[in-house]
């Protein structure tokens, strides 16, 4: 079976990128990582990638904040389209796609969330869990669409919220089980290319 392609995109620190690259490496996930791209010039995800021999890039994002405007995101395109990219596995990238890449990619582009969607979508979800005095959180794999962390759900994680959390032990144990699911959940998108010829990729 023909491995999947993958263009990995992030903002930060890449502990999701690095555990689909070591499922990868491991032989539990029949992928292929062909490009990582990030809007942040010296972001650790770029790093984890030359670690990986995955090509890697920096895309200047440009005058917004939130998003990266019309040029950038064209050319986030043509970059994911060179690379023979058939799945968008978004692992903290923290702008919001807009239509040239939702158009090129139905369906393709995936996410995760550290909570348990459609509950605290948006910045520092666990602390947002906390704060509402929740119980249980936990992570969320979805299908990204014009609205931020929202979409189709694929998968969901638990995670216990114990009476001692801090932010920070909190946020450490939903890492632990997005670095299970999200390759897991890759695994079994691409079980599903390949019996079903004609899915999304
Ligand atoms: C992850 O916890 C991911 O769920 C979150 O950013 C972190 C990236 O960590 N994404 C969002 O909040 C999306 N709204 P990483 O760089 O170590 O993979």
């Amino acid at each position: 079976m023909k491995p999947l392609g993958l263009g990995i995109l992030g903002s930060g620190k890449g502990s999701n990128c690095r555990a689909i690259l070591e499922s990868i490496r491991a032989g539990t996930l029949p992928a292929a990582a062909r490009i990582v791209i990030s809007d942040v010039f010296d972001a650790q995800i770029l790093e984890i990638a030359r670690e990986f021999s995955v090509s890697n890039v920096y895309l200047p994002p440009g005058q917004f904040r939130t998003r990266l405007d019309l040029e950038a995101e064209t050319e986030l395109v043509r970059m994911l389209r060179d690379a023979e990219v058939e799945l968008v596995v978004l692992a903290g990238f923290m702008r919001v796609l807009k239509a040239p890449m939702l158009e090129a990619f139905p369906r393709q582009i995936i996410n995760i969330h550290p909570s348990l969607l459609p509950t605290f979508p948006g910045l520092e979800a666990w602390k947002q869990a906390l704060a509402a005095g929740e119980t249980i959180t936990g992570c969320t794999v979805h299908y990204v669409d014009e609205k931020i962390d929202h979409g189709d759900i694929i998968a969901q994680r638990e995670v216990p919220i114990l009476p001692n959390d801090s932010a920070e032990t909190l946020h450490a144990r939903i890492q632990i089980a997005e670095h299970e699911l999200y390759p897991e959940v890759i695994a079994q998108l691409c079980g599903q290319r390949s019996s079903s010829p004609r899915s999304g990729f």
